[in-house]
């Protein structure tokens, strides 16, 4: 397995170029399994969630092209899909598989996908997608490991879901999507209350409506989807990656440095740039696709929420936990959307840091001079948490189990050395 070598202590400076958003090129990748005619999509990041996404949709007999440097352009093709299954070698790398139900059953009216499981940040059952879908009129049991439904009937004029109106219990964002993509061609009209307002949905959405889906509700809580016949295929290219532009903030703003950070979008920073700046970072918008950070001020508590969009995300707690090891006086942070979201603070406090954790609650006590030593990474934005730790850690950190950084960070190593980190990947055994 590889491990990133970290020498910290180097305030980093230059310009770092963001990725496509993984968590947007997800969903567009399953919605290409809506038509049978051909989806071209560009801006896809090169990590690993998305080769096992494209290994997934050849599983289900879609043919998928990428061209190869940079793997940012995927071309789907799905005339026939003979394999509506989801297995679960593929599904325990992966949770985010869960997202070809919602096609498979829009347009095959069957789909068998392996239960996700537990995962290291919490239980994340997907009860609420499965719920939507048997309000659309799906038979769904699950047996053996495996989520199988079906819409009942002859043929596939006979096997469509129909439309519904459902209110999400709560606030699920592959929940959403899930159900966005199964309206798209169901009977009638859906109406989607309490839904995930993230980017990514309404990429998802401004994609689907270019296949001829007839949506309303853009980045709002309700959407209404009204069914129509068949989808045809488009070109898309997904938004910049929010999650790795916010990594890149607190890198610039932790270090002391200065960072520009091109090909991100600004306007899904709010909650990120408001809580950095109250911390004591200074951020500007430069341009349209163009954030600014300086660091050098003295960081200052500052408590935090997670919330759902525009919220602080979830995915960038752990980031925003190793700044506060940083700044001074006592950061409270909540995480209010996973139960299980603190394992990179057993590791930073390995490290030095002076954190005490009381259920969704962990108090971060700042400033704490961090010192390198080995840390496992144990999810993948934990860690992301840690890296930067290593940055601002005095001598050398080996984070090991660094696949999970690959699941979801494209040329980590490349871009942040690039910008005057002394980090490298050390190959081991696989
Ligand atoms: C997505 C993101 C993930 C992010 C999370 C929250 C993708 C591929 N992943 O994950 O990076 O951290 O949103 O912003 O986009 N829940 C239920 N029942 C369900 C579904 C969810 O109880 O059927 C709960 C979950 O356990 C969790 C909360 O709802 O506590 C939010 O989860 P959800 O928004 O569904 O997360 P994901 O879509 O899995």
């Amino acid at each position: 397995m590889d491990k990133f070598l970290i020498r910290g202590g180097k305030a980093l400076r230059g310009t770092v170029a963001i990725s496509g958003a993984k968590n947007s090129a997800l969903p567009v990748m399953a919605a290409a399994l809506l038509t049978a005619e051909k989806v071209a999509i560009h801006n896809i990041p090169k990590v690993r969630d998305l080769i096992t996404m494209s290994k997934l949709l050849t599983f289900m007999d879609a043919k998928v092209t990428v061209t190869e440097v940079p793997a940012s352009d995927y071309v789907i093709e799905a005339p026939r899909l003979n394999h509506a299954e989801a297995p679960y070698e593929l599904v325990k790398t992966m949770r985010a598989s869960i997202l070809t139900l919602g096609p498979l059953m829009a347009r095959l009216g069957v789909a068998r996908i392996s239960l996700p499981g537990g995962c290291a940040i919490g239980a994340r059952p997907v009860d609420l997608h499965l719920k939507a879908l048997e309000r659309m009129g799906a038979e769904i049991t699950t047996s053996h490991g495996y989520i199988e439904a079906k819409v009942p009937g002859n043929g596939t004029k006979g096997r469509r879901l129909k439309g519904a109106h459902i209110v999400f219990e709560k606030i699920t964002v592959t929940g959403t999507e899930n159900i966005l993509m199964a309206a798209t061609l169901a009977d009638g009209e859906t109406i989607l209350e309490n839904c995930a307002r993230e980017p990514e949905v309404t990429d998802l959405l401004v994609m689907l409506r270019k296949m001829g889906a007839q949506i309303e509700g853009d980045g709002t809580a309700t959407l209404r989807i009204r069914g129509v016949a068949e989808l045809h295929g488009t070109e898309h290219s997904v938004i910049p990656d929010r999650i790795e532009t916010g990594t890149f903030l607190v890198a610039g703003a932790i270090t002391g440095g200065e960072l520009a950070i091109t090909n991100c979008e600004p306007e899904h920073q709010g909650a990120v740039i408001a809580k950095l700046k109250q911390a004591g970072a200074c951020i500007e918008i430069a341009d349209k696709t163009t954030l600014r950070v300086r660091g050098g001020k003295k960081l200052v508590a500052s408590n935090m929420t997670t919330e759902e969009f525009p919220g602080f995300a979830t995915d960038m707690q752990a980031q925003y936990m190793a700044l506060a090891t940083q700044a001074e006086g006592a950061s409270v942070i909540t995480e209010t959307i996973f139960e299980n979201r603190y394992l990179h603070a057993s590791e930073m406090i390995r490290m030095g840091a002076n954190i005490s954790i009381e259920g969704r609650q962990a108090v971060v006590h700042g400033p704490a001079p961090l010192s390198g030593t080995t840390v496992q990474a144990s999810d993948l934005r934990a860690s992301a948490g840690l890296m930067l730790a290593g940055l601002v850690a005095n001598g050398e950190t080996v984070i090991e189990r660094v696949y999970h950084i690959d699941r979801g960070y494209e040329r980590i190593v490349e871009k942040l050395g690039a910008v005057g980190a002394e980090i490298e990947r050390v190959h081991g055994p696989a």
